[in-house]
């Protein structure tokens, strides 16, 4: 006779939402498999973290003979999508996080189950789009999620700073404490949030807890931030948090420093904080992560070459739920009409339809339509090209975009075509 295994399937419980009770033993599975601390110090604040915000957030669970070993959640987000003219526009969505599944529960279909819950209820709830971060590129695809962002990591060599920035001054730049930049923090990314498409927000108190005002206790797992403001005339307009991350030598070694946030929302306090950046003493290299691709500062160098793109990966990805409703909201490169045959085979199939897409002086409308079709496409290549980030056009290589109208390719590339590429500066 066989004994029953302790993980056996049957004794698997799915369980949505999480009451806030068990919140504490649901992180600990959701730490443990994220290889982070399941107890102490760091594990108390970020109990609280959550725990304060519970109630705002979307949760899936599941239970082996009691225990969890599985943990999803979503919450609403805003994020800037392509808009009319190069501007953005806003709209909300839903936004994944907090998955995982225990190893000693992996490859059952667990996380096949809680998201095809997760993403239902989203289309429930009207929200034409979800996103996430993907831990690993496998992952998503077949829950019909594609990237439709890419983040760069750079290291700014600093050894010639004298002569680095051929502009840029520090004088409107100064150094503040946690609350003082708590006050105008929200304020200034709100302003750089727009100026890029693929920009999430940071909603109630995601700067209170990274910078440890009202009650919270910062996360630190490095050395103290240091916090930098910029004031145009006065007006603050940009911010730094920065922290040191190799110490100098006295033999002529130089230090390291780590950026954490570099957000701008005018063109001076952007060149400003770099020219600070650069000019750090003792400091040779400045590493700065999950950037946009075309860094604009490679044109204020010296020698271009004093920054080196280290790594450049999707960042966003996104699941197309109401095609209508995501490509209606968007705005388009001049103006024409297309017929698109949106193909969905990923679980909900929730983006298939043939659909005609009409942009003009007055914005943009897409619905539903039984004309023939000028362009047949996979639901993720249009969730790729859908901020930017990507072209139709180097995503047929794929095999997942056929032209049925002579030109309609080309046409549909010029609607799509957006100024900047996109940028997302907010992990979730
Ligand atoms: C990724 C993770 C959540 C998958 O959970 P799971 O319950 O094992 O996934 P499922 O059993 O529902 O898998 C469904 C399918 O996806 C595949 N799959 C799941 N994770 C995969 C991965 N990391 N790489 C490749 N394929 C993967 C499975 O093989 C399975 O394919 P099949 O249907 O052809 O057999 C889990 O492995 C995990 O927690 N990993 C560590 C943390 C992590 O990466 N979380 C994601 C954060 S964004």
């Amino acid at each position: 006779m066989e004994l029953a295994s302790s993980s056996d399937v049957s004794e698997i419980e799915v369980v949505s939402p999480i009451p806030v009770d068990e919140l504490r033993p649901w992180l600990a599975s959701l730490a443990t498999t994220f290889l982070d601390d399941s107890e102490g110090d760091n594990f108390d604040r970020m109990h609280e973290m959550w725990r304060r915000e519970w109630e705002l957030v979307r949760s899936w669970g599941v239970r082996a003979n009691g225990r969890w070993v599985a943990t999803l959640a979503t919450e609403q987000r805003t994020i800037s999508i392509p808009g009319p003219d190069g501007a953005t526009v806003d709209l909300v969505a839903d936004a994944l996080t907090a998955v995982t599944v225990s190893a000693t529960h992996r490859r059952r279909g667990l996380l096949t189950q809680m998201l095809s819950e997760s993403l239902s209820s989203a289309k429930d709830r009207g929200e034409p789009f979800s996103i996430l971060i993907a831990a690993e590129w496998p992952i998503y695809g077949r829950y019909g999620y594609a990237p439709a962002s890419l983040a760069s990591n750079y290291t700014l060599f600093t050894r010639a700073r004298e002569r680095l920035l051929t502009t840029g001054d520090v004088g409107s730049v100064r150094q503040v404490d946690p609350a003082e930049l708590g006050e105008i923090a929200p304020a200034i990314h709100e302003a750089c949030r727009p100026l890029r498409a693929g920009g999430v927000d940071r909603p109630g108190d995601w700067w209170a807890r990274r910078l440890g005002l009202k009650g919270y206790q910062p996360i630190n797992h490095g050395k103290t931030p240091n916090y930098i403001l910029h004031e145009s005339d006065g007006r603050p307009d940009g911010l730094l948090r920065w922290a040191g991350t190799k110490e100098f030598e006295l033999n002529g070694e130089l230090g390291a420093v780590s950026v954490a946030d570099l957000i701008t929302a005018t063109p001076a306090a952007y060149r400003n904080l770099w020219a600070y950046l650069a000019g750090l003493d003792v400091v040779g290299e400045v590493t700065l992560q999950r950037r946009p691709v075309d860094e604009p500062i490679r044109w204020l160098l010296a020698d271009g070459r004093a920054l080196r793109q280290t790594y450049t990966g999707d960042d966003l990805w996104l699941r197309l739920l109401d095609v209508p409703a995501a490509l209606s909201a968007r705005g388009y490169c001049g103006s024409g009409r297309v017929v698109l045959d949106v193909v969905d085979d990923d679980t909900g199939g929730y983006a298939s339809g043939r659909f005609l897409l009409e942009a003009g002086d007055d914005g943009a409308e897409c619905r539903p339509t039984t004309e023939s079709a000028d362009l047949r496409v996979s639901h993720r290549t249009l969730a790729s090209v859908y901020l930017g980030g990507f072209t139709l056009r180097e995503l047929t290589i794929g095999g997942s975009v056929e032209e049925l109208t002579p030109g309609a390719l080309l046409r549909t590339e010029s609607l799509f075509a957006t100024t900047l590429p996109p940028w997302n500066a907010t992990g979730f």
